[in-house]
């Protein structure tokens, strides 16, 4: 039988709703489970030192690393020894970055998409300028707001070294069809970064699957703390030669490490996987094993709710959602007439819904759809600790928005 999510036992985990707000907000930061305090906490609490030492304390920071590790393998189906960490994705990614580059020669080029946050843009553009590499751009489709995996036939050749792109759009929803770009990335041998920050809290990730080369992640969007990672084969990691200190150890991944780590922040990212593999209830099996359960339980549970979001916002005439992505997370982003994002968020914040107006960082994206300058769009999310409640009061409270006069 398919494993289903208890949602009351799940709210039950997570102190700070309490704070009576509707967190449509998941896709900007999740809230974070009494678990993942609590790991933080004790880690603080407990003697820790740098790791590389003969005595306890240091032993405890190997072992909340080693931790870490594991599990951040564990959520996309990678290998410990292939897993780097690091501040957020974006900090991971413009180092992994500057690694991959090295290899990069005036003539090659990459593939970014409009569709994608711009950490999975911007490091790569800003590389390419310094290197005299070409970027050729992956468009979205501004009725759909898709991705077509088509186009990458077209975009990709010899010359191409890197082929990045989101598992999920964190502004818009939508997942592209990344198996199949990867396999024509693959074809003309380049690489592929996949940005899976948005995805990883709302479907069973597999790194082979995928097709990802490196699978870029950050925790603060699965319920975890402000960690970033990316996920890579080991053996691939060790044909990358980042900027590191003389006393850095060179083996994979910490030669991708510079600088002392936040442990405690490391006990956190387990305990943050753990509560994902949680979610079905199930206890028994390999943590790989209860991820699945849960992230299907989840992404049965998300996408009923999100029908029910996405069908009655649509229905709306004074709202215009964004694309009509065809597989998607449970995230949209609308526009009401009349009113200025910013002042649809401070009113839906009066009702005690909070959500994300502006670009949502995904500037390309935003630009594409012709409303940067007129403030971007709302952007909301649901996350496993949502309920039917919720959303109907979200909708109740969208359909009431009438414009208001904009102070001068
Ligand atoms: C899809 C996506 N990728 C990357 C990031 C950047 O993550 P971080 O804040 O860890 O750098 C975000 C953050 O919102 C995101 O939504």
């Amino acid at each position: 039988m398919e494993a289903r999510l208890d949602v009351a036992r799940v709210r039950g985990l997570f102190p700070a709703l309490a704070d009576g707000y509707v967190h449509v907000d998941g896709p900007g930061g999740a809230l974070l489970p009494e678990d993942v305090a609590r790991a933080v906490g004790h880690a603080l609490r407990m003697p820790v030192a740098e790791r590389g030492g003969v005595f306890a304390a240091s032993a405890r920071a190997e072992g909340l690393v080693s931790g870490a590790r594991s599990a951040v393998a564990d959520l996309v189906g990678g290998v410990a020894g292939g897993v780097v960490l690091g501040a957020s994705m974006t900090a991971v990614t413009y180092s992994m970055a500057r690694a991959i580059a090295k290899a990069w020669r005036p003539g090659d080029e990459i593939v970014v998409s409009r569709l994608d946050h711009d950490a999975n843009i911007r490091p790569w553009v800003q590389l390419a300028e310094e290197r005299g590499v070409a970027v050729r751009w992956a468009e979205v489709d501004i009725e759909t707001g898709e991705l077509p995996a088509w186009q990458y036939d077209d975009l990709v050749n010899r010359r191409t070294r890197l082929v990045a792109l989101t598992a999920a759009s964190s502004a818009i929803g939508t997942c592209p069809e990344v198996p199949e770009i990867s396999h024509r990335a693959h074809a003309v041998g380049a690489m592929v970064y996949v940005d899976a920050s948005h995805a990883a809290p709302h479907m069973y990730l597999d790194r082979t699957a995928l097709g990802a080369d490196f699978v870029a992640l950050s925790a603060s969007k699965w319920c975890g703390p402000h960690v970033g990672a990316v996920v890579a084969d080991p053996q691939l990691l060790a044909h990358l030669h980042p900027d590191k200190l003389r006393s850095m150890p060179d083996k994979v991944p910490e030669r991708f490490e510079a600088g002392a780590a936040p442990y405690e922040l490391y006990a956190g990212v387990s305990a943050a996987v753990d509560h994902l593999a949680g979610l079905s209830g199930e206890t028994t099996g390999s943590r790989r094993d209860r991820l699945r359960a849960s992230m299907g339980a989840v992404a049965r549970y998300e996408g009923e709710l999100f029908s029910w979001l996405d069908q009655a916002l649509r229905a709306m005439r004074h709202v215009q959602v964004l694309g009509r992505p065809e597989r998607t997370t449970p995230t949209l982003a609308f526009r009401v007439e009349g009113m200025r994002p910013r002042q649809v968020a401070a009113e839906l914040n009066r009702q005690g819904i909070c959500v994300w107006d502006g670009d949502a960082y995904a500037r390309e994206l935003f630009d594409a759809f012709g409303i940067t300058e007129d403030g971007g769009a709302v952007r909301l999310g649901l996350m496993h600790y949502n309920t039917p409640d919720e959303v109907g009061q979200v909708i109740d409270a969208v359909a009431a928005l009438r414009p208001r006069p904009v102070p001068r």
